[in-house]
């Protein structure tokens, strides 16, 4: 009787737990555990940038925001448009009329992603989406003259996949934003009538497992908000126990408040973190979004991909994988088949990445590099460079009678020997199997 009482007041506190709009409060959310297992992401950078297609997807804003102006953008767009061509002129040029969102989420499901997170909005305003906060200035009313963030969110989940959406919370040239901006950020013009609307419909709509907030870092939460929508979307939204998202929040969130931390794009920490965290990186290695004139020399490798991803989750981050498709609704098929390649490893070496944990000890570079992960008492060294002979020494385990090393991919146990009676092992490999990543996996289990 006592005991079915403790039960129901830990369901009823439970259910009861809400937060407030303080990041002490928020802060002490737990982190849904679906992300943490899930490790790895797709990333894509979609909008009106990707007609230009040039630069970046800062084009805009390169082009006629920052002062002085980029001469590159200047100077493309006096070579090859006419006088007076404004950039919402790029709408109408965003047909998306190869779009199949089946067909993407196919790619996503094939590079061993368990997450897909597209931008519904970036700092150019344009929603992807028919936002009613967004006139004329959104895929349903032109360009595509389609759901873009709806079509594909039904698609990724099809195939299991958790949907996240990008939102940029600035606007580089909305004129409320540049108000408030004007006004010391004292007023909240922009905040009140667009983005939290917005925001609020865009969780509403389309129920996102993750937001991956950006645009933040000019004003302080308090002008955005955040702290109140993010309370809202913990207590009250209709995914309040499955949404996970980041640090970009305000000025100086980034790192401190919010879900997992981004900290800044393609941040990687020296040493394992106590927060749980993200490394976003893109493919074409100078942009995020679709670039018309990237080079093969300006895009990350299959190795180099793996490499990152490997030491991202043996020290407790997710690896967030950037491409960004054509404004035709292709994804090029280079990004595809780099996407394809990380599946066709994550096929063979996924046990050592998946819900794993860091283990006591992240990387060492003894023979070649190597990383590790743990599940449970089994611990995974993915070495991410070929030994140069057929032996490997690992300085990190302390072994036993009962430690078993194989190799994933391999049935067969493979012989070792220790190094020192209470430290270290020396494994002889088997001839080592095509690896489209150039990294290999060893279980070793029986191990401290
Ligand atoms: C934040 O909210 C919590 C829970 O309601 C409250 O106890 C705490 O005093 C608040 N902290 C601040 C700094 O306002
Ligand atoms: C995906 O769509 C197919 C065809 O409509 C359906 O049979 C299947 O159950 C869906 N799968 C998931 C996971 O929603
Ligand atoms: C925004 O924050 C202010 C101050 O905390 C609060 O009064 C207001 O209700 C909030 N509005 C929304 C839409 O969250
Ligand atoms: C591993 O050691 C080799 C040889 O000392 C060195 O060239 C290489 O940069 C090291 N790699 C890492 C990831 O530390």
């Amino acid at each position: 009787m006592l005991a079915v009482f403790v039960v129901v007041i830990v369901l009823v506190s439970q259910t009861a737990a809400r937060y407030t709009a303080n990041w002490t409060s928020l802060d002490a959310r737990p982190l849904p555990a679906w992300y943490d297992e899930a490790k790895v992401g797709v990333f894509v950078h979609w909008g009106v940038f990707s007609v230009p297609g040039f630069g970046s997807e800062w084009f805009w804003w390169h082009w006629q925001g920052q002062q002085p102006p980029d001469q590159k953008c200047v100077s493309y767009m006096s070579k090859n448009y006419p006088p007076g061509f404004s950039y919402p002129e790029f709408a109408p040029q965003f047909h998306a009329q190869f779009y199949n969102p089946g067909d993407w989420a196919d790619i996503f499901k094939a590079s061993g992603a368990k997450y897909v997170v597209l931008t519904a909005k970036h700092h150019e305003g344009f929603t992807n989406w028919g936002s009613p906060n967004s006139w004329n200035w959104n895929s349903v009313d032109t360009g595509p003259h389609r759901d873009l963030v709806g079509d594909l969110g039904e698609a990724v989940r099809n195939r299991s996949l958790h949907y996240g959406l990008y939102n940029s919370l600035y606007e580089w040239f909305n004129p409320l934003y540049l108000a408030d901006k004007k006004n010391g950020f004292k007023t909240q013009q922009f905040v009140m009538h667009k983005l939290l609307p917005e925001l609020y419909n865009m969780v509403v709509r389309y129920r996102p497992d993750l937001i991956w907030s950006d645009g933040d870092w000019e004003a302080p939460d308090t002008y955005w908000n955040s702290t109140e929508f993010l309370a809202w979307l913990y207590n009250d939204s209709p995914v309040k126990d499955t949404v996970v998202t980041n640090d970009r929040w305000g000025a100086g969130c980034a790192c401190k408040h919010g879900g997992y931390y981004n900290c800044a794009d393609k941040y990687t920490p020296g040493q394992l973190p106590k927060h749980k965290w993200e490394k976003c990186t893109s493919v074409d290695m100078l942009s995020w979004g679709y670039r018309r004139n990237m080079k093969m020399s300006e895009l990350m490798d299959l190795p180099a991909i793996i490499e990152d991803l490997v030491r991202t989750v043996a020290l407790g981050g997710n690896y967030l994988l950037n491409v960004g498709p054509t404004p035709d609704g292709m994804i090029p098929p280079v990004f595809e088949e780099r996407l394809r390649g990380v599946g066709a490893w994550l096929k063979m070496n996924g046990e050592a990445i998946y819900a794993s944990k860091p283990w006591r000890v992240q990387t060492e570079n003894t023979t070649v590099p190597v990383w590790y992960t743990s599940k449970g008492t089994t611990v995974y060294a993915i070495m991410t460079a070929k030994p140069p002979k057929l032996t490997l020494q690992l300085l990190g385990p302390k072994t036993s009678a009962a430690t078993k090393v194989t190799l994933l991919g391999n049935p067969n146990p493979l012989p070792w020997a220790p190094v020192h009676p209470s430290a270290g092992l020396t494994v002889l490999l088997p001839q080592l199997p095509y690896s489209p990543g150039q990294a290999w996996t060893l279980k070793l289990d029986g191990i401290q």
